[in-house]
């Protein structure tokens, strides 16, 4: 992704080799800051305050966590207890436990002289392969986006909702929800987004304009309830949305409001796709309530953040003192009101049987 004219991924080691840099999405869009992560508490702490969020980029935040740990210490106490310590910082999002487990499983039988090294090594790959396989959630997605606009007459703009932020920031690079989108506008399909604000913390509102805006895509930010008229009206011809965890029945956990999106979609013959990587399938699990949904601070719905206009990012109460609130993340949308999985390896009906014929190796 292309930033004042230079790139960057999410996350990337700085000058000195071990610390972790990463954008503080706190901040966006008003303020571009970087934050140099150079503890496990540290990297916790970024997850569970949402420095960094999506769920591939909270998988790629904690294998650097666990990464720094072992540069401290790498004994196998230290390793589990940097092991739960990241695991406890947000519960939803399937890539946190997926990418713990992968660094966890490559350095634990080594000496540990050698874990720190080794760990840097993978948490690097498995940042180069989370660029390789968005990229490929693109093009499968790009196919997808082109079939609809024929279908639709190819005559005008490919009018697309998303909610929340699935794009660059919210893995390493490209995104799911959105790679196939920057694909479409790179290669000449004519889109327009609908973008969900995304309350309570406004990620689509924050995050996913910004991200167009920088790409040049062509946008329209919506409060989360004009989805309903947008797309009773005709002005919708497709949503895409990431995920946290989706189970190995095709069940779709993701940011809270998808699931209205979802209904309407079905109600108005609105195609709902949903894209991934196959690290946010839960294999576990197939039921969607046994999903655990994250309850974030009430604070989040009571207050707001902006920028006032002596050009400060401030805070401000929306509710009247005293008023209770309640802040569930995440909702799970049922694999029947998705109409299909966009993976790296193709596109797939959301059913069980869907999915494992991408993934016959899964378990
Ligand atoms: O609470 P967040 O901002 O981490 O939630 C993010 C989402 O819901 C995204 O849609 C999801 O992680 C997919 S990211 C590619």
């Amino acid at each position: 992704m292309q930033i004042h004219g230079r790139a960057y991924r999410s996350i990337w080691l700085a000058e000195d080799g071990w610390r972790v840099q990463v954008i503080d999405q706190t901040r966006l869009p008003h303020e571009f800051r970087i934050a140099t992560l150079d503890s496990v508490q540290a990297a916790a702490q970024a997850i569970r305050d949402m420095w960094v969020r999506g769920a591939p980029l909270i998988g790629a935040t904690a294998a650097y966590g666990l990464c720094l740990a072992l540069r401290q210490d790498s004994g196998d106490a230290s390793l589990a207890a940097a092991a739960r310590l990241l695991l406890d910082t947000r519960p939803t999002a399937i890539n946190l436990r997926w990418a713990v487990e992968r660094l966890q499983r490559v350095v634990a039988p080594l000496p540990p002289a050698e874990r720190a090294a080794a760990a840097y090594a993978e948490a690097a790959r498995l940042c180069d392969e989370d660029v390789a396989t968005n990229a490929a959630i693109g093009e499968h997605g790009l196919a997808v986006l082109r079939e609809r606009w024929r279908e639709l007459g190819g005559e005008r703009p490919l009018r697309i909702l998303t909610h929340c932020n699935a794009g660059w920031l919210a893995t390493v690079d490209w995104g799911t929800a959105l790679a196939p989108i920057y694909k479409a506008h790179d290669g000449g399909l004519p889109v327009m987004v609908w973008v969900d604000e995304t309350r309570p913390r406004n990620q689509g509102a924050a995050l996913t304009a910004w991200e167009l805006g920088a790409h040049g895509v062509p946008h329209q930010v919506v409060a989360d309830n004009a989805g309903g008229l947008l797309m009773q009206r005709g002005e919708v011809d497709l949503c895409i949305v990431g995920t946290d965890r989706t189970t190995r029945c095709g069940d779709v956990c993701n940011k809270i409001g998808t699931y209205l999106k979802a209904l309407a979609a079905r109600a108005h013959d609105v195609p709902f796709y949903v894209a991934l990587p196959g690290s946010t399938i839960d294999w576990t699990l197939c039921a969607g309530a046994d999903i655990p949904i994250e309850e974030r601070s009430p604070r989040e719905v009571t207050h707001i953040h902006g920028k006032n206009p002596q050009g400060r990012i401030t805070e401000v109460q929306l509710t009247p003192d005293g008023s209770p609130a309640r802040n569930p993340a995440f909702d799970v949308t049922p694999a029947a009101l998705v109409s299909g999985l966009i993976t790296e390896r193709g596109v797939c009906p959301a059913s069980e049987a869907g999915l494992r014929g991408l993934y016959p190796e899964a378990t």
